[in-house]
């Protein structure tokens, strides 16, 4: 294997170092090149630049592998509660039970909300979107929480995210706020603060418990993703980690990133609603001169099937079997997705179903309405999120700045 590359510019010859990585996918090491040659690149969208070394997850776009902490995303989906998968991706090992038990009974000690916090909610308007709260009260619980510990941190985190995100939801459908239930684990507990009715007792599904488990895992973490680099980036200027979340949360809003669950939902709804001519609305996304898109389709890194949408798939399948609902949107989702596999337009451009294409509709049967669904995904990319960022200090990472290319007026004098 090299370990240099050898180039020359204008005549003059030079040599950069080569990083391999555990899967020996590999980069050229340009941070001595402007210092050395006067030269910076130039990669917008940052398709080709690597930020930091990370040893959180991995992803083989053209194979469509996803491996958190090395284990298989099929595998974790199976054999774990997400509350384990939490603790793996945060500490880099699984935890044993003791240790689950522990980490589990430190969360609930951390379940509750500063009355001030309900009092600001009680402010917002019921107009607003959940995102933007839950990014603001995000922001705002920093005021609150005053850790002498980091790890300490992670757990408020964790405990009063899900409390956030229910009396958000809560107070739009108006009902009153809930409380935590310290005996309920973790999924059971944030189901229960969320759709609890006063003074009649909530009765579990675990239909619904091991789908809410199961989808809230495949959102945990996924590299260097808009939100996370968000995150490291706002990390990488010694900024807090709530404010760090919080702007995470903001990039996650953007409907080309997390956002897309919500637009996804509101597309099959309109294709429905206007006859369900699925070869129309093909051919609207396939028109450059049409802004039109198809949500949950597409990648930067998965030029092969997500394996989160494969996984996301059967989870609403099953589902929606086992609580017997009909679903004229998942017919349509499918049909979707078999249509365009087919097409050479999606064929020539390596599209594919992302894991937003079926997560909606997860959501939907859930109970969850669709402008809480990128909140549910905010709560899934939590432990990403802290892991990121506690890596990030770990590296001594350095504080993202990146060039640019001038292209604006020469200098210039004002007039008199
Ligand atoms: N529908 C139609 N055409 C598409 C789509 C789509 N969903 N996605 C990409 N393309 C086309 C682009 O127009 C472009 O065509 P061109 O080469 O002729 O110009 C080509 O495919 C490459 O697309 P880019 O936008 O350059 O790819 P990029 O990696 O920058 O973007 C993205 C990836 C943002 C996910 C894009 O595929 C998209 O907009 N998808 C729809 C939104 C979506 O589902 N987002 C969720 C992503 S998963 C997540 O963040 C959790």
């Amino acid at each position: 294997m090299c370990s240099v590359v050898n180039f020359n510019i204008n005549g003059y010859h030079y040599k950069l170092p080569i990083i391999y990585g555990t899967f020996y996918e590999k980069a050229i090491n340009i941070s001595q090149l402007r210092e050395n040659t006067g030269f910076i690149t130039f990669d917008p969208g940052f398709k080709n630049t690597g930020i930091t070394k990370s040893s959180i997850s991995f992803i083989d776009g053209e194979k469509g592998v996803l491996l958190y902490r090395g284990y298989p995303i099929e595998q974790i989906i199976n054999k774990c509660s997400f509350i384990e998968t939490s603790y793996l991706i945060l500490n880099g090992e699984l935890p044993n039970t003791a240790q689950l038990k522990s980490f589990s009974e430190k969360i609930k000690k951390f379940n509750s909300i500063h009355k001030e916090i309900n009092q600001i909610l009680d402010k917002i308007p019921n107009f607003y979107h959940p995102m933007g709260i839950l990014s603001s009260l995000t922001y705002i619980l920093d005021i609150f929480i005053n850790c002498l510990q980091e790890e300490d941190m992670y757990l408020h985190l964790l405990a009063k995210l899900p409390m956030l995100a229910a009396l958000t939801y809560r107070k739009k459908v108006g009902l009153p706020p809930s409380h935590a239930d310290d005996h309920l684990d973790y999924i059971s507990n944030l189901l229960k603060m969320f759709f609890s009715i006063p003074n009649k007792s909530y009765e579990q599904n675990p239909i619904i418990s091991d789908a809410l488990n199961k989808i809230l895992i495949l959102h945990a973490d996924h590299e260097q993703n808009c939100s996370t680099t968000t995150v490291r980036l706002l990390g990488s200027a010694h900024t807090g980690l709530f404010s760090s979340i919080s702007a995470g949360m903001s990039a996650l809003w953007g409907r080309l990133h997390g956002g897309a669950n919500q637009a996804v939902i509101e597309m099959l709804e309109t294709i429905l609603k206007n006859g369900g001519n699925i070869t129309k609305w093909i051919e609207k996304a396939k028109n450059k001169k049409d802004p039109f898109r198809l949500m949950g389709f597409g990648h930067r890194i998965y030029k092969n099937f997500d394996p989160r949408a494969r996984i996301a798939k059967k989870v609403a399948e099953n589902l929606i079997k086992k609580l017997r609902i009909s679903d004229p949107i998942l017919e349509l989702a499918k049909n979707l997705e078999e249509k365009a596999l087919q097409d050479s337009y999606f064929i020539e451009k390596k599209l594919y179903p992302n894991i937003d294409f079926y997560s909606g509709i997860i959501y939907q049967s859930i109970g969850i309405p669709k402008d809480m669904f990128t909140v549910m995904f905010a709560l899934g990319r939590l432990p990403g999120w802290m892991a990121h960022w506690k890596e990030m200090k770990l590296n001594r990472d350095p504080i993202g700045r990146p060039r640019q290319i001038y292209i604006g007026y020469k200098k210039r004098n004002i007039k008199n």
